[in-house]
């Protein structure tokens, strides 16, 4: 009797504890959905994508605005031989995007190229009291609103069993934030302007190198443990220089990879012996004073350090993402994900 009440207690606590955390004021949380792995790369996406066909396609519109007129013949040319320029599963899965909005293929090619291009974030990767290890990030992005609208988190399973989980926009198929379960976790911010997308168009055709957002995906499909990923993130020629915050499962997996085109200059990790329990990364390298006009590093130093190791939870960690400066206008979501317990991870759409 005493035992059923005690399991009915612990139920009650966790089902409350999840609706408190989901309860956050000021958020809402993201339609979730499974891709399955075992269907051809052209029919995977197509529940996501009819469910917000009319946005995707706004945001379509919008973001193509930002494309140089120039740029665009070229881009044509990658959407009419893309097999040729783009892997798979990328562009099987473009091709049933725009086949299922009804949108020309070098459209959908576009809108996924230029995620690449400018993502202002902060991602923290911290160690708690216990060695379990955290990942928390808030994306900012330009098209605010519009993007907020179409934030997704998927479950891409094999076998019905989920491998690793993103939160995403809809008809966008690489990753700025993800999961591996029980191996890794990673988040991509922009170093150094990001990508040219000039460079980016130039580098595909020249079948030399790959967007940022598909390497993350590649990782988070092939590689099984924080090594691996570490090793195939530092060593994949991409456009542009960039960040990559990564969390393992084990003490002292967590690291901020200052990449440069071809090699990282930097790799930080955690080392808690040492006082690092935490790695704070915004857009800029971690052994340089972040500039006056754009400091959340800072602000969000301080509200790590006040936190204090031994006070990790996702409510915390959810509420250091919402100090101001780190929390501003451009924030879409906040994610915070744990990859030893892969169900902790959550997403919430900044309202
Ligand atoms: C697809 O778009 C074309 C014009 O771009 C239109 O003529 C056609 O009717 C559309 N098909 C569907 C199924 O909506
Ligand atoms: C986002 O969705 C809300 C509610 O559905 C809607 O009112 C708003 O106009 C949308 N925003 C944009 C920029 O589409
Ligand atoms: C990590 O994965 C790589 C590649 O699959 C493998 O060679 C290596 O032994 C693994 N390392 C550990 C520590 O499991
Ligand atoms: C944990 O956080 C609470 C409030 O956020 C604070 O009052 C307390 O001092 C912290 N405890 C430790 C050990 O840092």
């Amino acid at each position: 009797m005493n035992v059923v009440k005690e399991i009915w207690v612990i139920l009650s606590l966790v089902v409350l504890g999840s609706v408190l955390i989901s309860a956050q004021p000021g958020t809402r949380l993201p339609k979730s959905y499974i891709v399955d792995l075992d269907l051809p790369p052209e029919q995977r996406w197509q529940k996501v994508v009819l469910d917000y066909k009319d946005m995707v396609s706004d945001v379509h519109k919008i973001l193509i605005t930002y494309i140089p007129e120039e740029i665009l013949p070229y881009v044509e040319l990658i959407a009419t031989d893309l097999d040729n320029y783009i892997a798979q599963p990328y562009a099987g899965e473009m091709r049933g995007i725009a086949s299922v909005m009804n949108i020309s293929l070098g459209d959908v090619v576009m809108a996924n190229l230029i995620y690449d291009v400018s993502a202002f974030c902060t991602s923290i990767v911290s160690q708690d009291i216990n060695g379990q290890i955290w990942h928390s990030r808030n994306l900012d992005y330009s098209f605010t609103d519009i993007l907020k609208n179409i934030t997704v988190a998927i479950d891409f399973q094999h076998g019905g069993q989920t491998v690793y989980s993103i939160i995403t926009y809809a008809g966008y198929v690489g990753v700025l934030s993800g999961q591996r379960h029980n191996a890794f976790t990673i988040t991509v911010d922009e170093r150094d302007q990001g990508a040219l997308i000039w460079n980016l168009i130039i580098g595909i055709l020249d079948s030399n190198t790959i967007p940022v957002s598909f390497l993350v995906r590649d990782t988070l499909s092939l590689d099984t443990n924080f090594t691996s990923a570490i090793d195939r993130l530092s060593y994949t020629t991409t456009a542009a220089d960039v960040y990559f915050i990564v969390g393992g499962v084990k003490p002292g997996e967590g690291a901020v990879i200052s990449k440069g085109r071809f090699a990282p200059d930097d790799t930080w990790m955690l080392s808690a012996k040492d006082g690092r329990w935490f790695l704070v990364e915004t857009n800029y390298d971690h052994w340089l004073p972040p500039p006056p006009s754009d400091n959340r590093r800072d602000p969000a130093i301080s509200a790590m350090k006040s936190l204090g190791q031994k006070n990790i939870t996702v409510e915390n960690l959810f509420n250091v993402m919402s100090t101001p400066k780190v929390l501003n206008s451009r924030t879409t979501y906040t994610v915070i994900m744990s990859a030893v317990k892969p169900l902790v991870m959550k997403c919430w759409i900044r309202e």
